[in-house]
């Protein structure tokens, strides 16, 4: 059995900035990652990252107060108001800190780092680096982590790459490890721990077609609801509004932050049309966006009948080729479209998931000595819809929020290296678990499984719900998961067992599909997101509650909860930009 004070669990943007924390106090930490570090969806970030620096010329009376109303409104009030003013607060050190760290944001004419104007943003504030915020920011947050990795001062940190993490093990309410497979070797391994970090990113791949790596699966979130962590409002799903027609790759809101237009099959800017985007237009929160493009499209405006096009030609090819020269790349390698010439066409697609493992501020959840950071983490500050911009800053605060407290929970810590018990009994179940997933041909096949589940999420819980849909939704999701029953991995050999591991994330993602769809059915009120075509207002009076969803072993069943949310600075009022 292995043995670190802390394990952190991914690689990402929150990951690496978590287990940099740990480090900076001392305490050894292990990175456990299913992917090379810099393969980790983090890199295909886009657009930028939110913080209120004041350095754009049209923003200089940005303030972090302002930006946190802007994220509480863009929330529509469901967000935790002191959370969110924590998180914006900590915005300017955190990316001054990747600056002198070496990272190669973009520049103003007098050096400063640039911002551009993104979704329901008072100001510009968004820092960018052309269109590769992830890719530069991922590269700066793991030379940090080798250069603590080989530091002959600090030489506690490691990366074990290639391992996948599929349990949590709790004992007494408290975290003791976890056991990962590694897939190089296909051997089940234990790691014994004081504290666990989970960074492991969204869910999307619940839902088929979404911009999210094949990676991001909904098992991450579901290991700790099945070792008994709340999971807080997963019925928030966020549609970005501009993913590619066909592939849903993302064309960064950044298109339209430096001044692309959404056009109809008319050539008519509709957004105009709309009372909650007419004033903000291409740059309101997505949620509004993508709800008014989804309504052209079924109303018969929809160019081609099913996408709204993308027109950046105004910009001219100097700006589209220093700002956003990786849309321009994608445009016209997957379809043949120059954005210099012609309109790139987009629909909207599933993005960010708001809700997941609940904790509070400090990353710390109800489990001692199990904390959670970034996408998979719902803290919460993105509420009911995530402003674009605010998700990489979510990492960069929260990862070090969360590596601190773990690191200060170990030191002050009485007894260690506790659990053994646990840990090999959980490693017992889960061997053989893996032999009864791999033994013989399953008279189910996985992929389909897995296609159905995408495509009937997008269908009955996509950016409008309705009660028929959802309940039609829920029963469905009962029959795949009873139908997952009869699935096998279909191949019993241990290195890199591609198969086995995809059917473990299917099992992830069939639990949090559930958890989407109940929390749907549940929410009987329109906010953010969750727009019901039944209940089309925002009921503050019934609805202004978190929803908590808990895996109960004794019947083997979900529960739902509520919790108030934390208000205290702004008193929720109608959204309209
Ligand atoms: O549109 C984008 O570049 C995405 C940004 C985000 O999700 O924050």
């Amino acid at each position: 059995m292995r043995y670190h004070d802390v394990i952190v669990v991914g690689a990402g943007l929150s990951g690496l900035r978590a287990a940099i924390a740990v480090n900076q106090k001392n305490v050894n930490v292990a990175v456990l990652t299913k992917v090379h570090p810099l393969r980790s969806h983090s890199i295909a970030a886009q657009g930028g990252v939110n913080a209120a620096l004041g350095n754009n010329p049209r923003g200089g009376f940005d303030t972090p107060e302002k930006h946190a109303f802007d994220t509480v409104k863009g929330s529509d009030y469901l967000a935790d108001q002191p959370a969110v003013l924590a998180f914006t607060e900590a915005a300017p050190d955190r990316i001054y800190e990747m600056e002198h760290w070496g990272c190669p944001f973009s520049r103003t004419p007098d050096g400063k780092i640039a911002q551009r104007p993104f979704g329901g943003a008072g100001f510009p504030r968004t820092c960018y680096a052309t269109d590769k915020i992830g890719h530069v920011l991922l590269h700066t947050l793991y030379e940090q982590a080798v250069r603590f990795e080989h530091s002959s001062e600090r030489q506690n940190f490691q990366i074990f790459e290639e391992f996948m993490v599929t349990r949590l093990v709790v004992e007494d309410g408290e975290c003791r490890g976890v056991i990962a497979m590694n897939l190089a070797t296909g051997e089940l391994e234990s790691f014994m721990a004081e504290a666990v970090i989970f960074a492991t990113g969204g869910s999307g791949r619940v839902y088929i077609p979404s911009t999210n790596a094949l990676i991001s699966t909904g098992l991450a979130v579901a290991i700790p609801y099945w070792a008994g962590v709340p999971i807080k409002d997963m019925e928030f799903i966020q549609f970005h509004p501009t993913t590619l027609l066909g592939s849903g790759i993302l064309m960064t809101e950044g298109c339209r932050g430096e001044g692309g237009f959404l056009t109809n099959s008319e050539g008519d800017r509709f957004l105009a049309n709309y009372s909650d985007s007419a004033k903000a237009m291409e740059i309101a929160p997505r949620d509004i966006v993508a709800r008014n493009m989804q309504r052209e499209i079924v109303e018969g405006r929809g160019v081609a009948g099913q996408h709204i096009n993308l027109d950046l030609t105004h910009l001219g090819a100097e700006k589209i080729m220093t700002r956003l020269p990786g849309i321009r790349d994608l445009s016209m390698s997957f379809v043949g479209v120059d954005p210099i010439k012609e309109p790139i066409p987009v629909r909207p697609g599933q993005h960010y998931t708001m809700g997941g493992i609940d904790t509070n501020g400090n990353c710390e959840t109800e489990i001692k000595g199990f904390y959670a950071a970034g996408e998979c983490a719902a803290v919460s500050v993105h509420g009911a819809n995530r402003l674009g911009g605010n998700s990489l800053l979510e990492t960069l605060v929260f990862g070090k929020i969360a590596g601190e407290h773990a690191a200060d929970y170990v030191q002050a810590k009485a007894a260690s290296k506790q659990g053994e018990s646990a840990i090999k009994q959980a490693f017992s179940e889960q061997e053989a678990k893996h032999r009864e997933l791999t033994a013989g041909a399953g008279s189910e096949n996985p992929a389909d499984i897995r296609d159905e589940l995408g495509a009937l999420m997008v269908d009955k819980v996509g950016i409008f719900r309705n009660e028929e849909d959802i309940t039609d939704g829920w029963k469905k999701v009962k029959v795949l998961q009873n139908r997952f029953k009869k699935a096998k991995a279909g191949w019993a050999g241990k290195r890199f067992n591609q198969s086995l591991m995809w059917l473990l994330e299917l099992e992830g993602n069939l639990a949090i599909a559930e958890l989407v769809v109940a929390g749907a059915l549940a929410r009987k009120e329109s906010r953010g997101s969750h727009f019901r075509l039944d209940f089309p207002t925002r009921n503050d009076e019934a609805h202004l509650m978190h929803t908590i969803a808990r895996w109960s072993p004794d019947d083997e069943k979900m529960k739902l909860a509520y919790r108030a949310v934390e208000l205290g600075i702004w008193e929720p009022k109608e959204r309209k930009y």
